[in-house]
């Protein structure tokens, strides 16, 4: 041992634990603006939204860098060394000044990101003209869109896939019929929880056509993970297309179970999230696996199990299913699926 206490020896150290921190925030900062964190952007929203992260990760890196090489570098000054065991450290008074400084400077960088992200968050939810509405109910464990009717004595269109227009700008009124689900499309970057009892809402305005996972981001039940459902980001002439198709009397209003498409009635109205059925590609296990427990039943059974699944519940499954298809669906759509059913399961 040197006749020298740790202290007397430190400008260099210092030196050095600066030089190690500026290298290391260089690459954190490096790494973190290069990870590609997000999905393409699918917004004109997203782009204000990818540059508050990025403005982030400049920002916090530096810190998390800064306390973790004041943590080593400390372990490794003021360690004890043998023969060292019965001291005591010198006897410390504070630092008045050392502790304004360390006050003021992050007080003032929350101050300031929180200002950046309230002005780009208030920039993003600005009114725009000729905005479109779509209602988005949550449920477990489905997503169902309304487009409310735009003209006087139109009907409403609802559909388990949200279709939009390419640079329309579009509000979403969010709601949740039984508990918390939360409505994310990552591609747009917003996302709202859909709350029973309010309506949250939010803008964006899509502009690359595609189609884009829409997901609960919010843990609702034995079902959350299958909760995902399809964007389309399609040209406004085909928006106008679909929309109009979905008004013809070929679905649940007035459509007869032969022109029912059964299969696609499985997916949006939740089933393959719990249950299997090969022919659907369904392979949820919450629920029984339909392929299984189906063959040998009859129509009036299979019914009865969507309709009031309380009535019978397979042992060894929970009692969760939701016990009001037979509000949720039409008869006519009741029918097709039970007889969708009767067809596939098992086969
Ligand atoms: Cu709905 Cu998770």
């Amino acid at each position: 041992m040197t006749e020298e206490t740790p202290r007397s020896g430190l400008r260099a150290p210092i030196a050095q634990m600066f030089a190690v921190g500026a290298v290391a925030s260089a690459l954190g900062i490096g790494l973190g603006l290069l990870i590609d964190w997000w999905p393409k952007q699918g917004s004109t929203q997203s782009k204000d939204i990818d540059t508050l992260y990025d403005v982030l990760i400049i920002v916090t890196v530096p810190i998390f860098v800064m306390v973790t090489v004041i943590v080593l570098f400390s372990c490794l000054t003021f360690r004890m060394r043998p023969g060292e065991e019965e001291l005591d450290g010198p006897p410390t008074h504070g630092n008045t000044r050392l502790e304004v400084i360390w006050t003021t400077i992050p007080a003032l960088m929350l101050v300031i990101m929180c200002s950046y992200a309230y002005v780009v968050l208030t920039d993003i939810e600005d009114a725009k003209a000729g905005e479109i509405r779509v209602n988005v109910t949550g449920q477990q464990f489905t997503w169902k869109f309304e487009y409310p009717a735009t003209e006087k004595g139109g009907k409403p269109v609802t559909s388990a896939e949200l279709y939009l227009p390419k640079d329309k700008p579009v509000r979403f009124y969010v709601e949740s019929l039984d508990v918390i689900h939360d409505f994310w499309v990552p591609q747009f970057r917003m996302k709202v929880d859909a709350v029973p009892g309010i309506t949250t809402k939010y803008r964006i305005t899509p502009e690359r056509s595609g189609k884009y996972p829409v997901v609960c981001a919010e843990l609702c039940g034995p079902g959350h993970s299958f909760m995902r459902q399809s964007a389309h980001v399609v040209s406004p002439a085909a928006f106008a297309a679909w929309k109009k198709k979905q008004t013809m009397p070929n679905r649940a209003t007035g459509g007869d179970a032969e022109t029912i498409d059964a299969k696609s009635l499985f997916a949006s109205s939740g089933c393959n999230g719990c249950h299997t059925l090969a022919d659907a590609q369904a392979s949820g296990t919450t629920g029984p696996d339909l392929d299984k427990v189906l063959p040998g039943q009859s129509a009036a059974e299979i019914k009865a199990s969507i309709a009031m699944p309380a009535a019978k519940v397979t042992a060894g499954f929970p009692n969760v299913m939701p016990t009001d298809y037979a509000t949720r669906l039409s008869p006519e759509e009741l029918d097709a699926l039970v007889k969708y059913l009767t067809e596939v399961a098992g086969k």
